[in-house]
């Protein structure tokens, strides 16, 4: 997703210096070309050589001695973001007051693209004043701040402070530098299993994790879009930015989805309804009895074949997860539902389907045509997606 990108690394010197290591390797597999500079204090804490070898490149220490002159020139003309990871006290403290002390804090004042600030240090230091502040005065210039996580520290101590994990840093790389292709767009996606309740405490659900469809409204939204997720019950934490429905139910979602379908450009039901749900909700738990219980249950409404007959200008997307005949099923439901592009999901395979951070698909057209991509990340599949919407809406034009 970084293919040709520049993404500058800074790091500087707190104990978790060493995890700066992960995103380097994590932006090189991305493809994006990692220039990385250290402050003499993360010196103390990882050796150059561990990013010299993660990058190929000669790491960039100091303002003076290095094979080209005014480092802090080229690194700025030269790329797309600069992330500091970790930041400390010190180096935010600089930030917000304009000094420049060493390569740094000097590129930083020359550089004029985005900067992500990830600070992490004791949660004293972290809860100070002084340093809230500094903070402050950051974001008011347009910086980002990715504020680190609590939990327990490197000194012993439990609170705020722990740097943010390498997949959040990278989420909002990807995310700042995607292109904003679908400014103007209004996506509704919908994501999760629904519950369909047979008494107080006992339900019948689909499986599924939500994290595909979570991924689609992150990626749309990254990439412009005003989006809508309406999504059925996950551990899922929501994302920022996006307007969350909660739901329970197959009809919950349905007169969710309805309520704001007209105003959608793009409509992307990833969700696992539930087909049926009991006929009948106790009102009480059911208690054990000696002989089998039988339920009865009753269809619910398939919400896309609606979707399908009311569509206008919608992009209508849907998502087969099948264990066989994965395509004849997905063109079925294609025709069947009037979508202009399915998911075609083999859940069988390996990296495949539900609860995994990966997925294998298959992309199934109206016209026949069908791509197949390859095992990857969930965001990614997302992009993909989104980029074959794209082109089907500048061939309606
Ligand atoms: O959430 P994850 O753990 O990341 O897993 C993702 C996923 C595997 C759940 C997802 O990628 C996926 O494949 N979702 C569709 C699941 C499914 O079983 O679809 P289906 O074949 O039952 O339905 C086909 C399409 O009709 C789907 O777009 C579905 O949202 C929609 N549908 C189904 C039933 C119904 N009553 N109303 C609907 O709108």
């Amino acid at each position: 997703m970084l293919n040709g990108r520049k993404i500058v690394v800074g790091v500087t010197g707190g104990i978790a210096a060493y995890k700066a290591a992960e995103l380097v390797s994590r932006l090189r597999q991305d493809g994006a070309a990692v220039p990385v500079v250290l402050t003499d204090a993360a010196q103390e804490f990882i050796r150059p050589l561990v990013f010299e070898a993660l990058t190929g490149q000669d790491v960039f220490t100091g303002l003076f001695g290095g094979r080209k002159p005014l480092p802090h020139i080229t690194l700025a003309s030269e790329s797309d973001l600069l992330v500091i990871y970790p930041a400390t006290a010190n180096v935010i403290g600089q930030a917000a007051c304009g000094l420049a002390p060493d390569l740094l804090t000097t590129l930083l004042l020359a550089f004029k693209g985005p900067v992500i600030f990830c600070p992490a240090m004791n949660s004293k230091m972290y809860e100070n004043p002084a340093l809230q502040e500094n903070i402050r005065r950051l974001e008011d210039r347009g910086y980002i701040i990715i504020s680190p996580e609590t939990g327990r520290l490197a000194c012993g101590e439990t609170g705020a402070g722990r740097l943010a994990p390498v997949t959040t840093v990278l989420e909002t790389i990807r995310g700042v530098l995607a292109p904003k292709d679908f400014k103007g767009f209004n996506f509704l996606v919908t994501a999760g299993p629904t519950r369909e309740h047979l008494d107080p405490v006992r339900y019948i659900t689909n499986r599924s994790s939500g994290k595909m469809g979570y991924a689609i409204a992150r990626a749309a939204r990254d990439r412009g879009a005003r989006v809508v997720l309406v999504s059925g019950p996950t551990s899922l934490e929501k994302p920022a930015g996006i307007s969350c429905i909660d739901i329970n139910t197959a009809l919950e979602m349905r007169e969710a989805v309805l309520s704001h379908f007209d105003a959608s450009d793009v409509v992307i039901m990833c969700a696992a309804v539930s087909d049926y749900r009991p006929a009948d909700l106790s009102t009480h738990k059911i208690k054990k009895g000696n002989a089998e219980l039988t339920v009865k249950f009753t269809l619910n409404p398939d919400i896309l074949v609606e979707l399908g007959s009311h569509k206008r200008q919608q992009i209508l997307v849907g998502f087969a997860a099948e264990t066989e005949k994965v395509l004849d099923h997905a063109r079925t439901k294609l025709q069947a539902k009037n979508l202009d592009l399915i998911v075609a999901n083999d859940i069988g395979r390996k990296g495949a389907g539900f609860e995994s951070d990966t997925n294998v698909v298959g992309l199934v057209f109206r016209d026949g045509r069908f791509i197949e991509l390859p095992m990857m990340d969930k965001f990614l599949v997302a992009h993909r997606l989104l980029d074959v919407i794209l082109d089907l809406r500048q061939n309606d034009k």
